[in-house]
């Protein structure tokens, strides 16, 4: 049955590929055709498509098609690495989720070997370019980095006498009960306290990881390989999380990604949402309902003066190896990844810079050249210790956390579990290096 699914799934996976991708329009003899995959949600896909037009209008001898990604990281990098393994020409330039960029190495273009179209001179955020250069070269330009944070409803803490967003997870808990209880006894019955990115794949590895990492639980596995989940403090967090379920969060966020949980934050039915910095640009869009009633705040600690600890998320730009036109992938990727660019998705998009400089850029909102700040307090998934087998890292967690959301498994049962699933794949990690 399993077999079955999983079938399904690639089958209309692939079936979106070919609907959206890159094989229905034929080159002309003049122009060649490159395709870039993007986002499809959210304001990106207008700002993409207003960056082709500019892109198309410098390099009048390409047209450049836009590759619509499907919802959650893994079904992205599901198709991508078919297309590697058919060593596909698809999509040409794609963005590609900072922990993939060490498992997909052998089949993105070598940037350094285009010294004069890529600016290597960056000064981008030194350990994001560390992260996407490999054996010394650079596989991956940063776009965007990544940070999490706690959406609350202004209105609602003021009208339950709250002065401040909570600090610690408790206190997350001990608001969202009570303002849960009194808005379902004043008659909304689809009222919910916390909502965040319960579904089994990438999203949950990060919210995991926040709560683990925020109890001093580390994160899974250190950068120096050593397995740590299996800890009091993990098995804390995970029993806190465990106890949201079905009290201040509904049964469904075990299905929720980021955007089904802002649709509930944005429909006005939320306490608290947890999700990426870009999401304040389309909660506090002129046509969101939450508009003026959308406050935003770090994420809280586990322990009282512990750490905010957010999950270092964030994009790359990729050249696929298997291009026809390496040299125009490569003009289109550097392009796209430009400090123009960059700073029209800040201002757009709300994403951060990946370009350091730009954070002294004041036409660019004050929370966004603060959000620099932020980045130095991050934690990173264990994408390099795990690397090239980060994917079934990622994986064991997804599924074990989620077997703990959903009553299955005892916090206590899923680290111990966890640590020996980690330790077979870090077994196979050491023999990649000998
Ligand atoms: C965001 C982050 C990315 C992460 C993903 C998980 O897109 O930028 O790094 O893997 O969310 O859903």
């Amino acid at each position: 049955m399993k077999k079955l699914l999983l079938i399904l799934t690639i089958c209309s996976m692939t079936f979106v590929f070919i609907a959206c991708g890159g094989t229905d329009e034929k080159e002309t003899d003049d122009k060649i055709m490159l395709t870039y995959g993007g986002a499809a949600s959210g304001f990106e896909p207008q700002l993409l498509e207003e960056l082709i037009v500019e892109f198309e209008a410098i390099h009048t001898n390409i047209k450049v098609k836009r590759f619509a990604t499907p919802p959650e990281t893994d079904n992205v990098r599901a198709l991508y690495f078919q297309m590697f393994e058919s060593k596909s020409s698809d999509v040409d330039v794609f963005q590609a989720d900072v922990v993939w960029v060490g498992e997909m190495e052998d089949h993105l273009i070598n940037l350094s070997e285009y010294p004069e179209s890529v600016d290597l001179s960056t000064n981008m955020f030194p350990s994001i370019v560390e992260n996407n250069t490999i054996d010394g070269n650079l596989v991956a330009m940063p776009l965007f980095p990544d940070s999490s944070y706690l959406y609350y409803r202004k209105d609602l803490l003021e009208k339950y006498g709250y002065e401040n967003p909570p600090v610690t997870y408790e206190e997350m808990t001990e608001m969202a009960t009570t303002i849960q209880d009194g808005e379902r006894a004043a008659g909304n019955a689809d009222f919910v306290g916390f909502v965040f990115q319960g579904n089994s794949y990438e999203g949950l590895v990060c919210n995991a990881l926040e709560w683990i990492a925020s109890y001093n639980g580390g994160s899974f596995i250190e950068s120096d390989g050593r397995v740590s989940i299996n800890n009091e403090n993990a098995i804390e967090a995970l029993e806190l999380a465990q106890s949201w379920i079905g009290t201040i969060s509904p049964a469904g966020v075990t299905g929720m990604n980021e955007d089904s949980a802002t649709q509930v934050f944005q429909s006005g039915n939320a306490l608290f949402l947890r999700n990426w910095i870009a999401f304040y640009a389309m909660l506090t869009a002129d046509d969101s309902v939450v508009k003026d009633k959308t406050g935003i705040s770090l994420l809280p600690t586990g322990i009282a003066q512990g750490t905010h600890a957010g999950a270092l998320g964030g994009w790359q730009l990729a050249a696929n190896k298997y291009s026809k036109h390496p040299e125009e992938a490569v003009m289109l990727l550097n392009f796209m990844a430009s400090k123009q660019t960059q700073k029209k998705r800040a201002m757009v998009l709300n994403n951060s810079p990946a370009y350091v400089e730009l954070y002294l850029d004041t036409e660019l909102s004050e929370f966004i050249r603060d959000s620099k700040d932020v980045y130095e307090n991050t934690v990173a998934r264990p994408s390099s210790a795990a690397a090239p087998y980060y994917g079934e890292v990622s994986r064991y967690i997804s599924s074990t956390i989620h077997d703990v959301l959903i009553g299955n498994m005892t916090a206590r049962d899923a680290v111990g579990k966890l640590e020996l699933d980690l330790e077979e794949v870090m077994g196979k990690v050491k023999e990649t290096q000998n």
